[in-house]
Protein backbone atom coordinates (compact mmCIF):
# COMPACT_ATOMS: atom_id res chain seq x y z
CA UNK A 1 0.00 0.00 0.00
CA UNK A 2 1.04 3.47 -1.09
CA UNK A 3 1.44 6.52 1.36
CA UNK A 4 -1.09 8.08 -0.38
CA UNK A 5 -3.61 4.91 0.49
CA UNK A 6 -2.47 5.01 4.07
CA UNK A 7 -2.33 8.92 4.28
CA UNK A 8 -5.94 7.91 3.29
CA UNK A 9 -6.83 5.08 5.81
CA UNK A 10 -5.68 6.64 8.66
CA UNK A 11 -8.29 9.41 8.11
CA UNK A 12 -11.08 7.22 7.85
CA UNK A 13 -13.89 8.25 10.84
CA UNK A 14 -13.70 5.55 13.28
CA UNK A 15 -16.06 3.97 16.15
CA UNK A 16 -13.63 3.06 19.76
CA UNK A 17 -15.76 0.64 21.94
CA UNK A 18 -12.35 -0.16 24.47
CA UNK A 19 -10.45 2.87 25.97
CA UNK A 20 -9.47 3.62 29.69
CA UNK A 21 -10.77 6.92 30.82
CA UNK A 22 -7.44 7.31 33.33
CA UNK A 23 -5.04 5.39 30.83
CA UNK A 24 -6.11 7.77 28.01
CA UNK A 25 -4.36 10.33 29.80
CA UNK A 26 -1.54 12.31 28.85
CA UNK A 27 1.62 11.99 30.56
CA UNK A 28 2.31 15.71 30.54
CA UNK A 29 -1.41 16.07 31.58
CA UNK A 30 -0.61 13.75 34.77
CA UNK A 31 2.72 15.57 35.52
CA UNK A 32 0.74 19.03 35.76
CA UNK A 33 -1.80 17.91 38.03
CA UNK A 34 1.13 16.13 40.23
CA UNK A 35 3.10 19.11 40.38
CA UNK A 36 0.38 21.72 40.88
CA UNK A 37 -0.90 19.72 43.72
CA UNK A 38 3.02 18.39 44.88
CA UNK A 39 2.14 15.27 44.74
CA UNK A 40 5.36 13.06 44.35
CA UNK A 41 5.30 10.45 41.52
CA UNK A 42 8.47 8.24 41.38
CA UNK A 43 8.97 6.10 39.01
CA UNK A 44 5.69 6.50 37.01
CA UNK A 45 7.72 8.15 33.93
CA UNK A 46 11.02 7.69 32.11
CA UNK A 47 13.45 10.04 31.40
CA UNK A 48 11.78 11.34 28.50
CA UNK A 49 8.58 12.05 30.06
CA UNK A 50 6.54 8.85 29.02
CA UNK A 51 4.94 6.63 30.94
CA UNK A 52 7.34 3.90 32.37
CA UNK A 53 6.76 0.42 32.98
CA UNK A 54 8.49 -3.16 32.79
CA UNK A 55 5.28 -5.60 32.07
CA UNK A 56 1.87 -6.08 32.30
CA UNK A 57 1.83 -6.36 36.39
CA UNK A 58 3.93 -3.01 36.36
CA UNK A 59 2.18 -0.80 34.14
CA UNK A 60 -1.45 -1.73 36.16
CA UNK A 61 0.95 -0.23 38.73
CA UNK A 62 2.18 2.69 37.29
CA UNK A 63 -1.29 3.34 36.15
CA UNK A 64 -2.53 2.95 39.05
CA UNK A 65 0.23 5.44 40.79
CA UNK A 66 -0.71 8.24 38.00
CA UNK A 67 -4.42 8.06 38.72
CA UNK A 68 -3.47 9.42 42.64
CA UNK A 69 -3.61 13.03 40.90
CA UNK A 70 -7.17 12.68 39.74
CA UNK A 71 -8.37 13.74 43.11
CA UNK A 72 -11.87 16.14 42.17
CA UNK A 73 -14.49 15.97 39.52
CA UNK A 74 -13.00 19.09 38.04
CA UNK A 75 -9.78 16.56 37.47
CA UNK A 76 -12.36 14.21 35.59
CA UNK A 77 -13.72 17.11 33.69
CA UNK A 78 -10.10 18.26 32.29
CA UNK A 79 -9.48 14.76 31.79
CA UNK A 80 -12.44 14.00 29.93
CA UNK A 81 -12.10 17.01 27.49
CA UNK A 82 -8.36 16.12 26.72
CA UNK A 83 -9.12 12.77 26.12
CA UNK A 84 -11.89 13.68 23.54
CA UNK A 85 -9.92 16.14 21.62
CA UNK A 86 -7.32 13.30 21.29
CA UNK A 87 -10.16 11.03 19.79
CA UNK A 88 -11.70 13.79 17.63
CA UNK A 89 -8.20 14.56 16.38
CA UNK A 90 -8.02 10.91 15.45
CA UNK A 91 -11.24 11.54 13.66
CA UNK A 92 -13.38 9.27 16.08
CA UNK A 93 -16.84 9.67 15.93
CA UNK A 94 -17.88 7.61 18.17
CA UNK A 95 -16.20 6.45 21.78
CA UNK A 96 -16.94 4.47 24.66
CA UNK A 97 -14.56 4.49 27.88
CA UNK A 98 -14.02 2.58 30.93
CA UNK A 99 -14.77 4.59 34.15
CA UNK A 100 -13.64 3.09 37.07
CA UNK A 101 -15.52 4.88 40.52
CA UNK A 102 -12.81 2.95 42.16
CA UNK A 103 -10.39 5.88 40.69
CA UNK A 104 -12.34 8.55 41.33
CA UNK A 105 -10.88 10.72 44.17
CA UNK A 106 -9.14 8.02 45.96
CA UNK A 107 -11.86 5.59 45.64
CA UNK A 108 -14.59 7.87 47.58
CA UNK A 109 -17.81 5.77 45.80
CA UNK A 110 -20.16 7.94 48.15
CA UNK A 111 -18.73 11.00 45.52
CA UNK A 112 -19.42 8.83 42.48
CA UNK A 113 -22.47 11.16 41.22
CA UNK A 114 -20.35 14.37 41.30
CA UNK A 115 -17.85 12.80 39.13
CA UNK A 116 -20.12 11.57 36.89
CA UNK A 117 -21.81 14.89 36.21
CA UNK A 118 -18.74 16.56 35.52
CA UNK A 119 -17.52 13.67 32.90
CA UNK A 120 -21.10 14.23 31.27
CA UNK A 121 -21.09 17.68 31.44
CA UNK A 122 -17.81 17.41 29.49
CA UNK A 123 -18.65 15.41 27.00
CA UNK A 124 -21.79 17.48 26.23
CA UNK A 125 -19.73 20.64 25.71
CA UNK A 126 -17.04 18.35 23.52
CA UNK A 127 -19.80 16.88 21.85
CA UNK A 128 -21.46 20.22 21.05
CA UNK A 129 -17.79 21.72 19.80
CA UNK A 130 -16.26 18.43 18.32
CA UNK A 131 -19.68 16.66 17.05
CA UNK A 132 -17.67 13.38 19.12
CA UNK A 133 -20.07 11.26 21.15
CA UNK A 134 -18.98 9.43 24.05
CA UNK A 135 -20.72 6.99 26.08
CA UNK A 136 -19.43 5.67 29.40
CA UNK A 137 -18.87 1.43 30.77
CA UNK A 138 -18.42 1.42 34.79
CA UNK A 139 -15.50 -0.63 35.15
CA UNK A 140 -14.43 -2.76 38.41
CA UNK A 141 -11.43 -3.80 38.66
CA UNK A 142 -10.48 -7.11 39.11
CA UNK A 143 -7.65 -7.44 41.48
CA UNK A 144 -9.47 -5.47 43.94
CA UNK A 145 -11.53 -8.37 44.33
CA UNK A 146 -15.18 -9.52 43.87
CA UNK A 147 -16.70 -7.77 47.52
CA UNK A 148 -15.12 -4.15 45.86
CA UNK A 149 -16.52 -5.10 42.39
CA UNK A 150 -20.09 -5.53 43.97
CA UNK A 151 -19.68 -1.76 45.49
CA UNK A 152 -18.92 -0.91 41.98
CA UNK A 153 -21.53 -2.33 40.22
CA UNK A 154 -23.97 -0.89 42.91
CA UNK A 155 -22.42 2.96 41.38
CA UNK A 156 -23.26 1.32 37.97
CA UNK A 157 -26.81 0.23 38.35
CA UNK A 158 -27.75 3.64 40.34
CA UNK A 159 -26.55 5.60 37.64
CA UNK A 160 -27.44 3.38 34.27
CA UNK A 161 -29.16 5.08 32.19
CA UNK A 162 -28.60 6.59 28.70
CA UNK A 163 -24.81 7.55 29.57
CA UNK A 164 -23.80 5.48 31.34
CA UNK A 165 -24.65 2.15 29.69
CA UNK A 166 -22.20 -0.38 30.13
CA UNK A 167 -20.64 -2.09 33.22
CA UNK A 168 -16.78 -4.05 32.71
CA UNK A 169 -14.52 -5.56 34.50
CA UNK A 170 -10.46 -4.39 34.02
CA UNK A 171 -7.20 -4.98 35.89
CA UNK A 172 -5.20 -8.16 36.53
CA UNK A 173 -6.62 -11.03 34.87
CA UNK A 174 -4.23 -13.51 36.55
CA UNK A 175 -6.58 -13.00 40.11
CA UNK A 176 -9.51 -15.31 40.41
CA UNK A 177 -12.17 -16.41 38.48
CA UNK A 178 -14.88 -14.72 36.20
CA UNK A 179 -17.22 -16.35 38.07
CA UNK A 180 -16.28 -14.64 41.28
CA UNK A 181 -17.90 -11.68 39.93
CA UNK A 182 -21.23 -13.00 38.56
CA UNK A 183 -23.23 -11.59 41.67
CA UNK A 184 -21.83 -7.89 40.30
CA UNK A 185 -22.57 -8.44 36.74
CA UNK A 186 -25.90 -9.76 37.36
CA UNK A 187 -26.85 -6.77 39.46
CA UNK A 188 -25.65 -4.25 36.53
CA UNK A 189 -27.51 -6.77 33.76
CA UNK A 190 -30.64 -5.92 35.72
CA UNK A 191 -30.22 -2.44 35.82
CA UNK A 192 -30.43 -2.92 32.10
CA UNK A 193 -26.79 -2.35 31.37
CA UNK A 194 -24.95 -4.25 28.43
CA UNK A 195 -21.68 -6.13 29.82
CA UNK A 196 -18.07 -6.56 28.89
CA UNK A 197 -14.92 -8.03 30.60
CA UNK A 198 -11.50 -8.32 30.06
CA UNK A 199 -10.52 -11.62 29.05
CA UNK A 200 -7.76 -13.87 27.15
CA UNK A 201 -5.38 -11.05 27.06
CA UNK A 202 -3.30 -12.67 29.38
CA UNK A 203 -5.43 -15.94 30.51
CA UNK A 204 -5.78 -18.66 28.09
CA UNK A 205 -8.87 -19.41 26.04
CA UNK A 206 -10.75 -20.84 28.52
CA UNK A 207 -11.16 -17.44 30.66
CA UNK A 208 -13.09 -16.28 27.42
CA UNK A 209 -15.63 -19.50 27.30
CA UNK A 210 -15.63 -18.47 31.09
CA UNK A 211 -16.67 -14.91 30.26
CA UNK A 212 -19.37 -15.94 27.97
CA UNK A 213 -20.95 -18.79 30.06
CA UNK A 214 -20.01 -17.62 33.22
CA UNK A 215 -20.81 -13.66 33.23
CA UNK A 216 -23.04 -13.75 30.07
CA UNK A 217 -21.07 -10.72 28.23
CA UNK A 218 -21.47 -9.61 25.43
CA UNK A 219 -18.82 -8.20 24.21
CA UNK A 220 -15.09 -8.62 25.32
CA UNK A 221 -12.21 -7.06 26.26
CA UNK A 222 -9.50 -8.81 23.77
CA UNK A 223 -10.41 -12.28 23.80
CA UNK A 224 -7.48 -12.58 21.57
CA UNK A 225 -6.14 -16.13 23.44
CA UNK A 226 -9.51 -17.31 21.95
CA UNK A 227 -7.82 -17.90 18.38
CA UNK A 228 -6.17 -20.60 19.65
CA UNK A 229 -9.04 -22.85 20.51
CA UNK A 230 -11.44 -23.29 17.05
CA UNK A 231 -14.47 -24.61 19.18
CA UNK A 232 -14.58 -21.57 20.95
CA UNK A 233 -14.13 -19.39 18.01
CA UNK A 234 -17.33 -21.03 16.78
CA UNK A 235 -18.49 -20.46 19.82
CA UNK A 236 -17.97 -16.17 19.87
CA UNK A 237 -19.78 -16.83 16.13
CA UNK A 238 -22.74 -18.74 17.10
CA UNK A 239 -23.61 -16.14 20.04
CA UNK A 240 -22.54 -13.19 18.14
CA UNK A 241 -19.65 -11.89 20.65
CA UNK A 242 -17.80 -8.37 19.82
CA UNK A 243 -14.45 -8.97 20.70
CA UNK A 244 -12.64 -5.01 21.30
CA UNK A 245 -9.21 -5.91 20.23
CA UNK A 246 -6.58 -3.42 20.84
CA UNK A 247 -3.57 -4.54 18.68
CA UNK A 248 -0.51 -2.09 19.93
CA UNK A 249 -1.67 -2.65 23.38
CA UNK A 250 -1.10 -5.96 22.80
CA UNK A 251 2.25 -5.60 21.64
CA UNK A 252 3.24 -2.60 23.31
CA UNK A 253 2.91 -5.33 26.81
CA UNK A 254 4.37 -8.23 24.88
CA UNK A 255 1.56 -10.44 24.42
CA UNK A 256 2.56 -10.54 20.57
CA UNK A 257 6.28 -9.63 19.62
CA UNK A 258 4.37 -7.74 16.53
CA UNK A 259 2.03 -7.18 14.73
CA UNK A 260 2.60 -9.87 12.32
CA UNK A 261 1.91 -12.64 14.65
CA UNK A 262 -1.27 -10.56 15.98
CA UNK A 263 -4.67 -13.24 15.42
CA UNK A 264 -6.81 -9.99 14.73
CA UNK A 265 -6.71 -10.85 10.87
CA UNK A 266 -7.07 -14.49 11.37
CA UNK A 267 -10.00 -14.03 13.41
CA UNK A 268 -11.62 -11.28 11.36
CA UNK A 269 -11.55 -13.75 8.14
CA UNK A 270 -13.23 -16.50 10.42
CA UNK A 271 -16.03 -14.34 10.91
CA UNK A 272 -15.22 -13.23 14.27
CA UNK A 273 -16.80 -9.81 15.18
CA UNK A 274 -13.83 -7.77 15.91
CA UNK A 275 -13.42 -4.39 16.60
CA UNK A 276 -9.99 -2.26 16.51
CA UNK A 277 -9.40 0.56 20.16
CA UNK A 278 -6.27 1.59 21.32
CA UNK A 279 -7.24 0.82 25.28
CA UNK A 280 -4.40 3.13 26.63
CA UNK A 281 -2.88 4.96 23.93
CA UNK A 282 -0.34 7.71 25.68
CA UNK A 283 1.35 4.23 27.60
CA UNK A 284 1.31 2.48 24.49
CA UNK A 285 2.46 5.02 21.97
CA UNK A 286 0.03 4.89 19.98
CA UNK A 287 -3.47 6.29 18.56
CA UNK A 288 -6.13 5.34 16.28
CA UNK A 289 -4.53 6.87 13.41
CA UNK A 290 -1.55 4.61 14.31
CA UNK A 291 -3.54 1.41 14.35
CA UNK A 292 -5.41 1.88 11.55
CA UNK A 293 -2.36 2.62 9.73
CA UNK A 294 -0.24 -0.75 10.97
CA UNK A 295 -3.15 -2.86 10.43
CA UNK A 296 -3.28 -1.43 6.69
CA UNK A 297 0.15 -1.84 6.42
CA UNK A 298 0.71 -4.77 7.87
CA UNK A 299 -2.70 -6.89 6.74
CA UNK A 300 -3.10 -5.17 3.44
CA UNK A 301 -6.57 -4.17 5.22
CA UNK A 302 -8.51 -1.41 2.95
CA UNK A 303 -11.19 1.03 3.25
CA UNK A 304 -13.93 -1.45 2.72
CA UNK A 305 -12.33 -4.00 5.64
CA UNK A 306 -12.27 -0.91 8.07
CA UNK A 307 -15.62 0.46 7.00
CA UNK A 308 -17.32 -3.64 7.85
CA UNK A 309 -14.64 -2.85 11.53
CA UNK A 310 -16.68 -0.20 12.18
CA UNK A 311 -19.81 -1.59 11.40
CA UNK A 312 -19.54 -4.42 13.59
CA UNK A 313 -18.38 -1.82 16.08
CA UNK A 314 -21.22 0.58 15.55
CA UNK A 315 -23.87 -2.83 16.09
CA UNK A 316 -21.97 -3.78 18.99
CA UNK A 317 -22.27 -0.22 20.89
CA UNK A 318 -24.46 0.10 23.97
CA UNK A 319 -25.74 2.52 22.81
CA UNK A 320 -29.59 4.16 22.74
CA UNK A 321 -30.72 3.27 18.62
CA UNK A 322 -31.25 6.88 17.65
CA UNK A 323 -27.28 7.46 18.86
CA UNK A 324 -26.92 4.14 17.26
CA UNK A 325 -28.96 5.43 13.98
CA UNK A 326 -26.76 8.98 14.39
CA UNK A 327 -23.58 6.87 14.27
CA UNK A 328 -24.21 5.09 11.40
CA UNK A 329 -25.63 7.50 9.31
CA UNK A 330 -22.29 9.96 9.93
CA UNK A 331 -19.97 6.28 9.05
CA UNK A 332 -21.74 5.85 5.58
CA UNK A 333 -21.57 9.72 4.51
CA UNK A 334 -18.83 10.73 6.18
N1 LIG B 1 -6.60 -1.48 32.68
C1 LIG B 1 -6.10 -0.62 31.80
N2 LIG B 1 -5.57 -1.26 30.75
C2 LIG B 1 -5.75 -2.57 30.97
C3 LIG B 1 -5.43 -3.74 30.23
N3 LIG B 1 -4.81 -3.71 29.05
N4 LIG B 1 -5.77 -4.94 30.77
C4 LIG B 1 -6.39 -4.99 31.95
N5 LIG B 1 -6.71 -3.91 32.67
C5 LIG B 1 -6.40 -2.72 32.18
ZN1 LIG C 1 -8.40 -2.58 28.50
Amino acid sequence: MNEEQLHRIERLPKVELHLHHEGAAPPAFIRALAQKKSIGLDGVFAPDGSYAFRDFVHFLSVYEAATQVLRTPEDYARLTTALLEECAANDVIYVESFISPEFCGGGDLAAWREYLHAIQDAADAAERDMGIILRGIVTCIRHFGPERAKATARCAAETAGDWITGFGMGGDENMGQQKDFAYSFDMAREAGLQLTTHAGEWGGAQSVRDAVQDLGVERIGHGVQAASDPALLDLLIEKGVTLEVCPGSNVALGVYPDLASHPIDMMRKRGVKVTVSTDDPPFFHTTMRTEYRNLAQTFGWDAEVFADINRTAVAAAFCDEQTRARVLEKLEHA
